[in-house]
């Protein structure tokens, strides 16, 4: 079988087929090769003095190897899977699942190789039952993070109450660095099992260990296959040649566009699959790439807004705003070439003969067509488009993904100059919800922020 890709295709942000005006000429995309090249090569340095171990996480054998036994240990006395955590600690196992198992995972018995997964990457309030058959996997690389801390308290008092500490030790599994954090003094001291998230690798970089594995494999996916697609674009990422290498080209793309006006990115897959990996990407993109500073201290404020939208849906509810609204936008599409189920469309009923046009088709062909009719729609009015074209949907390909859009941001963060692996921002709103919620050492901040959330009753219509 040939080797299943995933590749970008660039054609559609350039000059020829959009205009000058709004598209990238040969003499543009060369100064941008010029540019970005020395970037792969600093990248590629820092990558071997360890300076960005995400970059190594696919080729970690033991990561692999002890959520396997872990899995293998599990296996038969769990039927629901319930991971707590947030952001970066539940967007990749969420887009994971959404890809690579069946839409019916969690009510077909029939579909599933493993536990129900049910991400409560939120707060409400849940009922839960089957205690017994249930394994909460409690993520968070800080261990400090309110929502998942709230959600750890609940459930333990739950399992407590119900099964007693001898087993309520049993069913949680937490998933923390390896000494900082209350999550790790809880682990070490509760004796729950543990996983740990390898150093230096921040909440949106960490899908490939132990974070985003864990569920993975409990549920069926292919974690090996997942982790060659990453070290295949590996390859391919790393290469010197800007014009061979999807991750600058990509990024440096996106960085003319911003610097051109264009400072939003639409991400629109076209497969239900692939949905919930563009989610995993704004929190990616808008985390490492929206910075105050840059790496010299200067104020810049700078970074590309991403959008989600989901073909065909938002063709529906966006597109008219995409093509005639302000051309402030870079669009990047998925699309896949060959689906693994397909679907013949029925014949047209005698009276309405004027759908015969769809009749005998497979759903496949219109989805993709509407992909392709999108695309042209926003040629016409001059706005650039990528697309990122699967082979197929498989562990192998999204990982290929995943590794790919990591580097991009990588190589995005060079070019703005600017710290992709800090979140400063949203750590000021985790200190915020501390002082909030009235925890010791932040009584200041507390009163700093009350007359700013006081609600004015002047205001209040
Ligand atoms: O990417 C990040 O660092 C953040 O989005 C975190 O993943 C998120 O805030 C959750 O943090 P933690 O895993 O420390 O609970």
């Amino acid at each position: 079988m040939p080797k299943q890709e995933v590749k970008l295709h660039y054609k559609n942000v350039m000059a020829d087929v959009i205009g000058n005006e709004h598209g990238i000429t040969p003499e543009q995309l060369k100064d941008l090769a010029d540019k970005t090249s020395p970037l792969i090569l600093r990248l590629n340095k820092e990558r071997q003095d360890g300076k960005t171990p995400y970059r190594d996480l696919p080729y970690n054998s033991q990561i692999a190897q002890q959520v396997k036994e872990l899995v293998k240990e599990l296996t038969g006395r769990c039927e629901n899977l319930v991971l707590f955590g947030i952001g970066g600690s539940a967007l990749g196992n969420i887009a994971l699942q959404t890809a690579l198992n069946p839409y019916m995972h969690n009510l077909d018995d029939t579909q599933r190789s493993g536990p129900r997964l049910f991400v409560f990457d939120n707060i409400a309030p849940e009922q839960l039952d089957k205690l017994d058959k249930t394994i909460f996997n409690v993520i968070s690389k800080s261990g400090w993070t309110a929502e998942t801390a709230a959600q750890f308290m609940i459930v333990r008092q739950l399992l407590l109450d119900k099964l007693g500490p001898g087993d309520c030790k049993k069913q949680i599994i937490t998933t923390t660095d390896a000494n900082q954090g209350i999550l790790r003094r809880i682990a070490n001291n509760a004796g729950f099992r543990s996983l740990v998230i390898p150093e230096g690798i921040g909440g949106r970089f960490s899908v490939l260990s132990v974070v985003g594995l864990f569920s993975a494999a409990m549920c069926g996916i292919d974690i090996d296959s997942l982790l060659q697609g990453a070290r295949d674009m590996d390859t391919r990422v790393s290469c010197e040649d800007f014009y061979r290498n999807p991750a600058a080209i990509n990024a440096a793309i996106n960085y003319h566009f911003y610097n051109r006006g264009k400072k939003i990115s639409v991400m629109m897959p076209y497969s239900y699959h692939l949905k919930d990996l563009a989610d995993w990407y704004r929190q990616l993109w808008a985390e490492s790439l929206g910075k105050a500073e840059d790496l010299a201290g200067n104020e810049v404020h700078i970074g590309p807004t991403p959008v989600k939208a989901l073909g065909t849906t938002d063709q529906h509810s966006q597109v008219q705003l995409y093509r005639e609204g302000p051309n402030d936008k870079l669009f990047t599409f998925l699309q896949v070439r060959n689906f693994d189920k397909d679907i013949k469309i029925g014949p047209a009923p005698d009276y309405a003969p004027e759908l015969g046009f769809l009749a005998g088709k497979d759903l496949s062909k219109l989805l993709n067509n509407e992909k392709k009719a999108t695309e042209y729609a926003l040629l016409e009015s001059k706005r650039p488009c990528l697309t990122v074209l699967f082979d197929r949907v498989n562990a192998y390909t999204v990982g290929q993904f995943i590794y790919l859009f990591e580097v991009t941001t990588s190589f995005a963060g060079a070019l703005f100059n600017i710290n992709p692996y800090d979140q400063p921002a949203v750590e000021l709103g985790k200190e915020a919800a501390f002082a909030l919620m009235g925890r010791q050492g932040y009584e200041e901040l507390a009163q700093e922020i009350k007359p700013l959330n006081a609600f004015d009753e002047d205001y209040l219509v």
